[in-house]
């Protein structure tokens, strides 16, 4: 398989175990919410690492002490509606102050290209680390246009955190996008005709919130 130097699989067993449940056919949407919650929040916690932190003085119960807190760079969650609403979840239980921006695009069905509906974004971008998220980074037609729009908006630091994606979906992207780096669970075999990410899934929104 190609490599994507820009590109982290977070392998962690709990992350691994939590998404092979999600995989699963048999998985009741509650229980597939419930595990998009808590490996978002585990991809959450990778995708923060290089956050920086700063020197503050405090007093614990038996001494003064300098420790350390986040400085610098406060964070701007960004799904892309609808899918990308499920793991926004996991991550505001990790970082529950996080401002959050929506992009909604649909296919347009002639050209097959993603087309904005809907964008509501913080105002104060340029200073925020952004993490966009969707669970599929299938063809990364709509990543590479949300992410498109959130430079356009003024963002400067970009992460994009995705469950699943193939190699096709990651050379578009990284190649469109190389200064941004993406977190994803697991790289899959191959896209289908129809866009489908395979073994995959399914349809991520679909089953997030119980459609068909
Ligand atoms: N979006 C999904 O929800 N599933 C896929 O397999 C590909 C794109």
């Amino acid at each position: 398989m190609a490599s994507f130097p820009n590109v982290v699989v977070l392998d962690h067993p709990l992350v691994q175990h939590k998404l092979t449940r999600l995989r699963q056919v048999t998985t009741s949407t509650a229980g597939f919410r419930r595990l998009t919650r808590e490996i978002s929040l585990l991809m959450a916690y990778e995708a923060t690492r290089d956050l920086k932190l700063e020197p503050v003085e405090i007093e614990t119960p038996l001494e003064p002490m300098t420790a350390t807190m986040l400085s610098g760079k406060k964070l701007c969650f960004v799904s892309i509606l609808r899918a990308g609403n499920g793991i926004l979840d996991g991550m505001l239980d990790l970082v529950p102050a996080a401002r959050v921006g929506h992009i909604g695009l649909y296919r347009d069905p002639d050209t097959l290209e993603p087309v904005e509906y809907y964008i509501k974004l913080p105002d104060d971008l340029s200073e925020r680390f952004c993490i966009v998220v969707d669970p599929m980074l299938a063809t990364g037609h709509s990543a590479v246009v949300a992410v498109t729009k959130l430079k356009q908006a003024g963002a400067k630091q970009i992460a994009f955190v995705c469950l699943l994606s193939v190699p096709e979906g990651l050379a578009t992207f990284t190649e469109a996008h190389p200064d941004v780096k993406v977190i994803t669970a697991a790289i899959d075999r191959e896209l289908d005709e129809h866009g489908y990410i395979r073994p995959g899934l399914g349809d991520a929104g679909d089953r997030l919130f119980g459609t068909k």
